[in-house]
């Protein structure tokens, strides 16, 4: 006898991925009922900003984050194509070793000149940005205060730095300042929120919670990810548009919203905050960004900060779609537009692939978002406007989905 293993004698392996069967059911009961894949959309070419070529179909483009459109901007184009030529496609490095080129110095400085602050650090995306800063931040023995909706990568940054993570319900500043009373003296204390919450389009009362985290000597953090470019005199996100920017410690953004490219960032007066390049792991480990994606980067968030006709008519966009979809009786997750986000709840999941199916079919392009993605196990149709949609655009979006919400009995 001899203690090796063969593979006759091999025990049956546990599958790992056993656990996902329930998820696997319900896609292929939702494919097999004829239903086009949700998640498997392919643009086989776009054309602007607001329209492209889906499955085949020309479509408008109203799932997108390109909240100010400045994708096809010619001088965010032109930028990138020139750092591209003369810096090459790639870093092949970290930030800390060889990956700092120009560029990406400037993007930190023109993040400087938009938020008006003294520090600002590029992460690869806004993902890594939430999860090196905040895990960086509140280690063992500190307290995370944070919204029950917050977005994933806040919660994976929790999980990250082991800090003890105490939710408080959405946007209810009374449950924060609960919360923050039964936190032992002398902790360290990080309040995270958000200025617009994703998947309903809400706004966060900062005003009222940054004031309440300060008064408990908490530090806070707002993930303005869904605001930058669009909300606020300068665009800067709802801590500007409250009056409270200033007291914010850090502010968290992504250029894969309004500034149209990717990356993410962290912006903050604090005056220690450069340390944070040394000890940062998702800032350390991890190659930087393409110069040319700098370069446009930096081209897009200086364009922004004129981008003043572009932020009013992409409210009057808002309002318009707003008020349309209300008048036509479709539930929508605000009762009044307070993003570029607009939110369709669906009765079910079923019902909703349906309506996604039937919009797209229209040439009308939402994002499908469910559960646990969403608030309260919700299914949404989740619109997000662009600066370029014409006020035409959005009359168009509004018969398709007066049409489609008929025929699958919505409204
Ligand atoms: C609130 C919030 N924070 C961070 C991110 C991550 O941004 P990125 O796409 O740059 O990883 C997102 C993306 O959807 C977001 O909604």
């Amino acid at each position: 006898m001899t203690d090796t293993v063969t593979a006759e004698t091999a025990a049956e392996p546990v599958d790992l991925l056993a656990k996902f069967d329930p998820i696997i059911q319900t896609r292929e009961a939702l494919l097999a009922a004829g239903v086009e894949d949700p998640f498997n959309l392919v643009m086989e070419q776009v054309l602007s900003p607001t329209r492209a070529i889906c499955n085949g179909r020309d479509t408008i483009l109203l799932g997108t984050y390109n909240y100010m459109g400045m994708t096809f901007d010619p001088d965010v184009i032109a930028a990138g194509k020139t750092a591209m030529e003369d810096f090459g496609a790639g870093t092949t490095g970290s930030r800390v070793l060889n990956g700092t080129f120009r560029d990406h110095r400037d993007v930190e400085a023109a993040l400087r000149e938009f938020y008006a602050m003294d520090h600002a650090v590029v992460f690869s995306t806004g993902y890594q940005a939430n999860l090196g800063i905040i895990s960086t931040l509140a280690g063992k023995g500190d307290y995370i205060i944070l919204d029950i909706d917050s977005h994933a990568s806040i919660y994976d940054g929790c999980a990250m730095g082991r800090a003890e993570v105490v939710p408080f319900k959405h946007n209810d500043v009374e449950a924060l300042e609960k919360r923050l009373k039964r936190i032992p003296e002398g902790a360290g204390k990080l309040v995270v929120l958000e200025g617009v919450y994703s998947m309903m389009g809400d706004v966060a009362p900062l005003k009222e919670m940054v004031r309440i985290a300060k008064a408990h000597g908490a530090m806070v953090l707002v993930d303005e990810a869904h605001s930058m470019g669009f909300i606020g005199e300068h665009g800067r996100g709802v801590a500007e548009d409250q009056g409270v920017i200033d007291d914010v410690d850090f502010i968290i953004g992504t250029f894969s919203k309004s500034v149209g490219t990717v990356g993410g960032f962290c912006v903050s007066n604090h005056p220690k905050f450069e340390v944070l390049r040394l000890v940062c792991r998702p800032y350390v480990f991890t190659a930087a960004l393409p110069p040319s994606v700098m370069a446009s980067s930096a081209t897009s968030i200086r364009k922004l900060m004129h981008g003043g006709n572009k932020r009013a008519h992409l409210w009057e966009n808002s309002r318009t779609l707003h008020k349309g979809l209300r008048d036509l009786g479709f539930k929508l997750g605000t009762e009044t537009p307070q993003s570029a986000i607009i939110a369709v709840i669906m009765p079910d999941l079923e019902k909703g692939a349906m309506m996604w199916e039937a919009l797209l079919k229209e040439g009308l392009y939402v994002n499908l978002a469910r559960p646990p993605a969403t608030p309260a196990g919700m299914t949404l149709l989740r619109c997000s406007l662009c600066a370029e949609h014409s006020a035409e655009q959005v009359q168009t979006i509004l018969g398709m989905f007066e049409r489609a919400g008929k025929a699958i009995g919505i409204i």
